[in-house]
């Protein structure tokens, strides 16, 4: 199966070690306007929280069924962003937005040769001065922490293993689910992700002069070192 199938109905769970609520202090601080775009938005918690927010927001995904959580979330928060489901490397809004986000690895799922068009659309999206924040897993991250390890949770109703091959460019992740079905026989599923590993300075010329930017170590909030395990950039469109 394709990623983000099977995953969806336990992502929310399964996602608790993410610092969405530091992300959202951070989205806070930066971003202006009413109107905005999350790209790879996933299960929705940054379009959904910044709608509660009184933004004006479109959720874009390229998994029908994360997409179908999204709406599911946002329905249950009384909040109705729009949600499309498209390729985020190609998405334009039809007119252009006060803010892009593009929140938890989103572009390490972008294949190198695609991250210019992906800057392009997004800079498109904006309106000048607007900005762009997204942020990226390491190439450290992915090739060390994450790299030959296998990973797993077990609950009563489900046990999830996610074992990852690197390769050059970034890591394949193998994810298996044994679900517990209403018989109580374990159901065996399995889908694949391949992130891609970016460099900064390939990001930093795939945005090109598009943007103005800065980054940042998300787990210390300084300065980008040999072990930073998640660079966040905050871009403004020129
Ligand atoms: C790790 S999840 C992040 C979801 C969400 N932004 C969050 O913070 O929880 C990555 C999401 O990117 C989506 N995705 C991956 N490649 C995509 C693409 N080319 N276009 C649109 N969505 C994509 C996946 O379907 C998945 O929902």
């Amino acid at each position: 199966m394709n990623g983000y199938s099977c995953l969806a109905a336990y992502y929310d769970r399964l996602m608790t070690d993410f610092g969405y609520d530091s992300y959202l202090g951070l989205l806070g601080r930066e971003l202006e306007g009413r109107e905005g775009v999350d790209l790879c938005c996933g299960s929705g918690r940054i379009t959904i929280a910044l709608a509660l927010q009184g933004k004006k927001m479109t959720g874009v995904d390229m998994s029908g069924e994360m997409l179908s959580v999204a709406a599911d979330n946002a329905l249950k928060a009384g909040v109705k962003p729009l949600f499309v489901r498209a390729d985020a490397t190609a998405f334009r809004p039809q007119h252009e937005v006060d803010f892009v986000t593009c929140v938890c690895d989103g572009i390490n799922y972008i294949r190198q040769k695609d991250l210019a068009v992906f800057f392009e659309n997004a800079a498109c999206s904006l309106k000048k001065g607007g900005k762009l924040i997204f942020d990226a897993s390491s190439e450290y991250k992915l090739k060390k922490t994450i790299g030959n390890n296998v990973f797993f949770e077990d609950y009563d109703d489900l046990t999830y293993i996610w074992s990852n091959t690197p390769f050059a460019g970034g890591v394949k992740m193998d994810l298996t689910f044994f679900i517990r079905g209403r018989d109580g026989k374990y159901i065996k599923q399995t889908e694949e992700h391949t992130q891609y590993a970016h460099s900064e300075s390939t990001i930093g010329k795939a945005l090109g002069d598009r943007f103005s930017f800065r980054n940042f170590d998300f787990g210390t909030s300084g300065p980008v070192t040999a072990k930073t395990q998640r660079i966040v950039w905050v871009c403004e469109k020129l």
